[in-house]
């Protein structure tokens, strides 16, 4: 079925006026109390853990540094030649509404390289983690070869500790992942597993990189916060019916431009992609969509203008990260290219964001052309889940319009 809309004046004037652009045309358009049954010649070993009676914030675990001594853990301190794990490429969340570091600034914990101290989970040792562990502060923990969270256990990255995984996490049942506020956890190349259990986030997800090899844990996403009326969880900014953007929200673009990080992300796809995709429409201001809006109920009515088109502040395309590829018709999910757009966008940090079936929990029929641009790593999470971003998040959608 080709999409009714798009012929109005309005319509002419506000959509269009960027849909003959070529991609490319429109830039930045887009425990020592730990006793360690472990010798180091043993490839498994069994690492237990003492619980402190001290507690930490927020009701994490409390920190308990692990006894290196006899370990095969290799301590490397200062002289650690360590790299730090890649960059996450994940959107920041902008504190506050219409500034330009919104989703720009990466969110990137920035601890010296020398800082740190170095361990090491090497090839073809496994790690078991019988009680707590933490990642601490300054420390880079390297586990190349595995690692489990047995029952009852908990593996812990503090604020400033980094976790990197070229080997394989195991996390039991009842076992516990988490990645505290501003802890970060790189998975450095696509051999690099987690599984089982899950990963509970108490970070931005930019914290979390996984562009490279596989996560089948459950993610539990961080608690929402509302900063400025823009509500954002894990550092990703919702829009949908049940959640507004305040008007002045994305005003340092211009209609249909997208943020720099949205564009590249679009040449980085079209040049791997046989079709060349092509941004049809991207930002549009509160008051563009008041008129959009207003012209679709003239044309259909209120009901269903309300199943396709947003309300004033509730569309995506006023987070600057948002596009509109090629068609407006939903016979282009059928299309070789919007085919491979569905099986691929996620590569380059996207998402179709209103998937035929999740119209009750989207609030929107399906949009085959309508791609949210999360981060590569995000994107990812969201695509192997097989979820909505409201299901994901765990925030709420469905049909009715919340002001
Ligand atoms: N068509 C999408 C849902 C919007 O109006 O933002
Ligand atoms: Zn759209």
């Amino acid at each position: 079925m080709r999409r009714k809309f798009i012929s109005a004046a309005v319509l002419a004037s506000v959509l269009l006026s960027g849909c003959s652009e070529k991609s490319g045309t429109s830039g930045g358009t887009i425990s020592s109390s730990e006793t360690g049954s472990v010798g180091s010649s043993q490839s498994t070993q069994s690492v237990k853990t003492t619980q402190s009676s001290q507690s930490s914030k927020s009701g994490a675990p409390t920190v308990i540094a692990p006894n290196f001594q006899g370990s095969s853990w290799q301590n490397a301190g200062q002289n650690s030649s360590s790299t730090i794990p890649e960059t996450p490429d994940e959107p920041s969340v902008s504190e506050t509404p219409g500034e330009t570091s919104s989703n720009t600034v990466p969110n990137t914990p920035t601890v010296p390289s020398d800082m740190f101290n170095k361990v090491s989970v090497n090839k073809g040792e496994t790690i078991m983690i019988a009680d707590q562990l933490h990642v601490e502060s300054g420390t880079l923990y390297s586990v190349e070869g595995d690692m489990i969270v047995d029952d009852g256990a908990s593996l812990v990255v503090d604020d400033g500790g980094y976790l990197s995984i070229s080997g394989k996490l195991v996390i039991s049942d009842a076992g516990e992942f988490v990645i505290s506020e501003g802890g970060c956890l790189a998975m450095t190349n696509d051999n690099a597993v987690i599984e089982g259990g899950c990963i509970r986030m108490e970070t931005d997800f930019g914290r979390l990189s996984c562009e490279h090899g596989t996560i089948t844990s459950q993610i539990i996403p961080p608690e929402r916060k509302v900063v400025d009326g823009v509500t954002t969880v894990g550092g990703v900014v919702i829009a949908n019916k049940a959640i507004k953007l305040p008007p002045e929200y994305g005003s340092h673009l211009s209609l249909n431009e997208v943020e720099p990080q949205v564009y590249e992300a679009l040449v980085e796809m079209n040049n791997d992609a046989v079709h060349e995709y092509i941004n049809k429409s991207g930002y549009r201001s509160y008051y563009d969509q008041v008129a959009i809006f207003q012209n679709y109920c003239d044309m259909y009515g209120y009901e269903e203008a309300d199943t396709f088109s947003s309300h004033a502040g509730h569309s995506e395309h006023q987070t600057g990260l948002t596009m509109d590829l090629d068609s407006f018709s939903e016979s282009y999910g059928a299309t070789p290219e919007g085919i491979w757009l569905a099986e691929n966008c996620w590569r380059y940090g996207f998402i179709i964001r209103y998937p035929k079936g999740k119209e009750d929990i989207t609030g929107y029929t399906y949009e085959p052309w309508h791609v949210r641009w999360l981060g590569k790593s995000t994107a990812k999470l969201v695509f192997d889940s097989g979820l909505t971003l409201e299901e994901f998040l765990n925030v709420e959608g469905g049909w009715t319009v919340i002001d």
